[in-house]
This record gives structure tokens, sequence and C-alpha cells, in this order.
């Protein structure tokens, strides 16, 4: 959908709550700051917001509140500065569940190839799991079952907690990650049910029924809820002319309709 389009922050904050996710294209192009806060203040979106990881002086180089996301051989963040791919995640690695509630990626340009953001759907197989193997997803609701370590090697920090919560407002929130910040504790919960429910969260997220990949273009923006579903990347392939530039924010908020 259109920015410009009448009624658009409506129509968005309809979308996300439906879907989790919603594209759009931005009018006029301009500074990715300046547009990343007419769009955040469209959706109520509040300041954005710093991760508790990049809050120390070891890190406090990626602590900006629009992050740079583009291949840069000097730098050394194992997840903004490479070419390669983003295996699943959400954003907010010593975060509480739930804290990062929404992110946004501005795509500035686009990849010569490949770059797509890959989104899964990690609420809707945790929903199948349950019905399929109450242990297994017991299991992912163990507030020992997941732990995250920074792979920053400035700085060892590492967060424990559950992979799906329950929310004050009784919505399932989830931190479903499977990548090499990852350590599971399969002695949580019933016996053999981390096991099981990671094996089944493997195969669902290969599922096209459950993910999706979006390439961006320039001038478009993905806002998506970061407490509902995984995301990650596919590597890709600048060309001098052509070189993926993405600019995050995160917020704190859930985007909400104006009064
Ligand atoms: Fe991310």
């Amino acid at each position: 959908m259109d920015f410009t389009e009448h009624d658009a922050p409506n129509q968005l904050v309809h979308i996300l709550e439906e879907r989790g996710f919603a594209v759009v294209a931005m009018a006029a192009p301009g500074p990715p700051d300046a547009i990343l806060s007419s769009l955040a203040a469209a959706l109520r979106l509040g300041d954005p917001y710093v991760p508790a990881l990049y809050r120390y002086a070891e890190t406090k180089g990626y602590s900006a509140s629009y992050a740079d996301i583009r291949s840069d051989t000097k730098d050394h963040h194992p997840g903004f500065s490479t070419t390669a791919g983003q295996a699943w995640h959400v954003d907010g690695l010593l975060d509480d569940i739930g804290d990062i509630k929404t992110t946004i990626l501005y795509c500035v340009s686009a990849a010569h190839r490949g770059g797509d953001t890959l989104l899964f759907n990690s609420l809707a197989a945790f929903a199948e799991l349950r019905e399929k193997d109450p242990a297994a997803a017991e299991a992912l609701l163990s507030p020992r079952a997941l732990n995250r370590r920074s792979t920053i090697s400035a700085i060892d920090l590492n967060a424990t907690g559950p992979v799906f919560s329950v929310d004050e407002e009784g919505d399932l929130i989830t931190r479903y990650t499977d990548n090499e910040t990852c350590t599971w504790n399969f002695a949580a919960g019933p016996p053999g049910g981390l096991q099981r429910a990671l094996a089944f969260f493997r195969s669902a997220s290969d599922n096209p029924r459950y993910r999706l990949a979006i390439r961006l273009t320039a001038g478009e923006a993905l806002i998506f809820r970061n407490d509902r579903l995984a995301h990650g990347r596919q590597s890709y392939e600048d060309k001098p002319n052509a070189r993926r530039h993405l600019v995050r924010a995160l917020y704190a908020n859930v985007p909400t309709m104006p009064n």
C-alpha cells in the first residue's frame, strides 16, 4: 500500500493487527531517519528503542536509533554488516520476551541479487504444535528453555527466557530464534518436549504455509510485529550501483490508531 493514500495509517494498523506485517511505499525520497520518524509518528510508535545489548560501552557504536544495515568490510557486527544470510530470530537478544514489539526496515536501495527479508509465523506454528503435541508446546513456555548469547566479540552477555509466553492481555508473544546465539535447555519442560518442539519448528519454518519472502525495493518500508513473528534474511550480492542498504528502527510499542 501507499503511505500517501487516504487513511493509510488506519489501514496499516489494521493490517498489522491481522497479519503481523505490512509493506508500505513511502512518498518522496528523503533522509531515511526523517521518513522513519514520520511513519512511526503516524502509527503512534513513540521514540525508537535501543536494545539492551547496545547500552554498553563496548557496543555503543551500534546504539543509533536508526541503524544502517549494509555490507561494510570495516565493521564486524555479525548481522548488520555482512552479505550472509541470517537465520530465524527476533530482534533484542538480551531484552525480555515481548519488550520490542515493532520493527521497521526501510529500504534505501536493494541488492543486485538476493537479500529478501524472510518472515516466519511462529505463533501460528505454536498453535499447530499445541494441538498436535501439547507437551512439546509446554516445553516452549518454560522460562529456562532458551538462552541467547551475544556473538559480538567485544562483549560476553546472555539472557535466558521462554520461547513463547502469554502477555498481560492474554495474547501469545514470542522470542523464537534458531541461530548461532541460541543454547537450548533440553531439560526444561516435559521430558523430550523441547527436542520435539524444535524439530517441529525447524520443519514448520520451511513450510510455505508459515513462511514468506519479501523483496523490498527502494522507498519501501516493512513493518512487522517482532513479538509475534521471527525474521531472517537471504544472503545477497551487491554490485557497485546496486548495494543493499536498509535502515532499521525498533519500538517498544504496538502500532495504534489515532483517536
Ligand atoms: Fe533482525
